[in-house]
């Protein structure tokens, strides 16, 4: 039998600032999920958080994208927003954007990460969930753990492993998808999500068999509500072992406090900090951007686990690094690269200050005008 395993997530308003999601808030959604349960609707539920992200991780049968299980989740997310609204949480119903329930939670504010697979005789698999970044943000790590063999040191010594992966890729702007292979494209695969904003790796399959390895979350808030309205703070799930990655070499991805897009209003780069369960809470500038993973086993659809893989002493290296980093980017203040580049921070609050400055520019007689836009560099070659 087919079991689905889904990761669905929002922000539903938060504690003394986007900080981290009130307990009262989870008992309340947890209600709900539980009389699903009872209904049948799913098999099981581990709700969580982390920093001012609601988190589900829930099995069921009923396949992805499935009306039941999103409109329970929908309700859960509706009743947890109503406690917030209650208790004065800020920013409560931050990423429900729509008002209705209309057959999936596509495109109405939370994330989805899905995957319908055929249960292993031992199914283990991880949960990556951040908060202060996006999506693309798990482009490195996805490329280290399934790409990059001094990372994974199965694709070379595991056959099953070493025919590679397949990337699907989604072009957030555009709204298209490539499917690139490794290890014979790597480097074209490298070309599109270097640009983390725009290329996001959406799923991966192995090679050999096109079994599902991995699923993230690829909504942009922004791209749907077509203003700021925060971060995207992604999620997703990667199977391990037994011919996929090994558990440890989906960890080993993140001993690097590399920089993502996200932090302090959503507009700054800054050091993802692998954290536990426990210190899932974004403090200083809003961050530094975090990252909690959530280590499980399927049986029979039922959750066994979970695991608080990082919380860890081989970690502690890891986030005394990050806050190097994070002391280093802030002294930066308002300036690039620090604060991010202009073509993404016209998704921000920032045209709205510019807009204000419009009328005081002065026309320079003699200079051209460039073609700015690097979405466009085909056309300002010629
Ligand atoms: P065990 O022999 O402990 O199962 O380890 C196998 C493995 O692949 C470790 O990465
Ligand atoms: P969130 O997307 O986590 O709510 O972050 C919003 C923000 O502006 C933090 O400074
Ligand atoms: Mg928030
Ligand atoms: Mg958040
Ligand atoms: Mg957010
Ligand atoms: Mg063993």
């Amino acid at each position: 039998m087919k079991s689905t395993i889904s990761v669905l997530k929002a922000d539903i308003g938060s504690l003394a600032g986007h900080h981290m999601v009130h307990p009262d808030t989870i008992a309340v959604a947890t209600k709900v999920l539980s009389e699903g349960k009872k209904q049948g609707i799913i098999n099981d539920f581990y709700p969580t958080f982390v920093g001012d992200d609601m988190e589900f991780i829930i099995s069921h049968n009923r396949g992805e994208l499935d009306q039941k299980v999103h409109e329970l989740v929908w309700n859960a997310l509706k009743e947890a927003a109503s406690k917030a609204k209650e208790l004065g949480l800020y920013a409560a119903g931050q990423d429900l954007l729509s008002d209705s329930f209309s057959g999936n939670l596509k495109g109405m504010g939370p994330g989805i990460a899905e995957m319908e697979i055929e249960e292993r005789p031992s199914e283990p698999f991880v949960v990556f969930m951040a908060d202060k970044t996006e999506p693309g943000a798990f482009n490195l790590p996805l490329f280290k753990m399934f790409a990059d063999p001094f990372n994974t040191a199965g694709l070379v010594i595991d056959p099953a492993l070493h025919d590679g992966f397949k990337f699907e890729i989604l072009d957030v702007y555009e709204g298209e998808s490539i499917t690139l292979n490794t290890p014979e494209e790597s480097y074209d695969l490298l070309a599109l999500i270097g640009t983390p904003d725009r290329y996001i790796i959406r799923r991966i399959y192995r090679k050999q068999d096109n079994m599902l390895a991995a699923v993230v979350t690829t909504e942009r808030l922004n791209l749907i509500a077509g203003k700021y309205v925060g971060k995207d703070d992604p999620a997703m799930i990667v199977r391990v072992q037994h011919g996929l990655p090994a558990l440890g070499e989906t960890l080993e991805a993140f001993t690097v406090p590399y920089l993502v897009a996200g932090w302090m209003r959503g507009s700054h780069y800054g050091p993802l900090m692998p954290v536990s369960q426990k210190d899932a809470r974004a403090t200083r500038f809003d961050g530094p951007p975090r990252l909690v993973g959530l280590g499980f086993n399927l049986k029979n659809g039922r959750l066994v686990g979970p695991s608080d893989l990082f919380d860890d002493p081989a970690f502690d290296e890891v986030r005394r690094t990050a806050n190097i980093i994070a002391d280093y980017m802030r002294r930066h203040g308002p300036f690039m690269p620090h604060r991010l580049e202009p073509q993404v921070m016209e998704y921000t609050t920032l045209p709205k200050v510019m807009e204000r400055l419009k009328g005081r520019f002065k026309k320079e007689e003699g200079t051209n005008k460039a073609k700015a836009s690097i979405y466009t560099s085909s056309e300002t070659n010629e």
